[in-house]
């Protein structure tokens, strides 16, 4: 484990995640509350500022199949792969370097009946402990600025999936204005905030050896959502099932933060598919 990955362990390290989080449903479904499901959680487990909308972005250009075994890389607490592997039939593995995070994941996986469905294995995206050529398809939301080795975090994506599979991501990077301002939702300060311009990720995941399907700067198209985010904030503070369940009440500043940074140019969004070749 590197320094860095320590600093950023510790920044998301919180104990009874999935404890607090089922807590949460339950008090806001009171005597109404029916299964815990991957969608009743959605406003809980999916760690990133546009939800579950992101994720279902994010996984309509990963277009996985049935049966399929699907890498998470960074899956926090598994809210993404357990949405995936409800509506898409496949097996998901989410990997994650937060012990916390796995934990909470393996529970709400027990919570949803989804152990045999959504593996989860505590480590590293720069050190893969899986084999060479395993995942039929790979994803990762909102992970890559948390890493700064970004050459290695490519290459290891690319070594594990097989000839011709597919791999989408989506993560905040620098924008052209300069600094964003921290906190953030992934970082204390820029200590383990590791943003690259859109051009700069591009050329790591050439040199890593994909292909580019779809290689794209979403910042305008996203821009709305985080307007309208830091609106809700500012006027009404934080809704009554969101993030703060998981990372405490501070998570209102990180979205502000972020929203106001990507909307004057200090952040980006960028989304692409790249592929092994065959
Ligand atoms: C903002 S959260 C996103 C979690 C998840 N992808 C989601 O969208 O719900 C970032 C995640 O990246 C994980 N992470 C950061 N650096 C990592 C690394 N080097 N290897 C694996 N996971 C890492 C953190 O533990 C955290 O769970």
């Amino acid at each position: 484990m590197t320094a860095a990955g320590n600093k950023v362990q510790d920044h998301y390290a919180i104990e009874g995640i999935a404890a607090r989080i089922l807590a949460a449903l339950r008090a806001a479904g009171g005597s109404e509350a029916g299964p815990i499901t991957p969608d009743a959680l959605a406003p809980l487990d999916h760690f990133h500022g546009r939800g579950l909308k992101a994720t279902k972005e994010t996984v309509a250009l990963l277009e996985p199949l049935s049966g399929e075994r699907i890498l998470d890389i960074g899956g926090g607490i598994g809210g993404p792969a357990r949405w995936t592997a409800t509506h898409f039939g496949c097996h998901v593995t989410s990997l994650d370097l937060t012990p916390e995070f796995c934990r909470a994941a393996e529970e709400l996986n027990a919570a949803t009946g989804l152990s045999d469905r959504v593996r989860v294995v505590e480590g590293s995206a720069t050190d893969l402990p899986f084999e060479d050529d395993g995942f039929d398809r790979a994803y990762s939301e909102n992970v890559a600025m948390n890493i700064d080795d970004k050459r290695r975090f490519f290459a290891e994506a690319l070594r594990v999936l097989r000839p011709g599979a597919v791999f989408a991501f989506s993560h905040y990077g620098a924008g052209p204005k300069g600094e964003p301002d921290y906190p953030l939702t992934w970082a204390a300060g820029p200590g383990t905030s590791f943003l690259c311009s859109p051009e700069e990720t591009r050329e790591q995941v050439l040199t890593a050896g994909f292909e580019i399907v779809i290689f794209r700067d979403k910042t305008e198209e996203v821009l709305p959502d985080l307007r309208e985010n830091r609106r809700r904030l500012e006027e009404h503070g934080l809704p009554p099932l969101g993030l703060q369940t998981l990372m405490g009440e501070r998570i209102g500043e990180y979205q502000i933060n972020a929203a106001r940074s990507a909307d004057e140019g200090r952040l980006s969004v960028l989304e692409a598919l790249v592929r092994k070749p065959a």
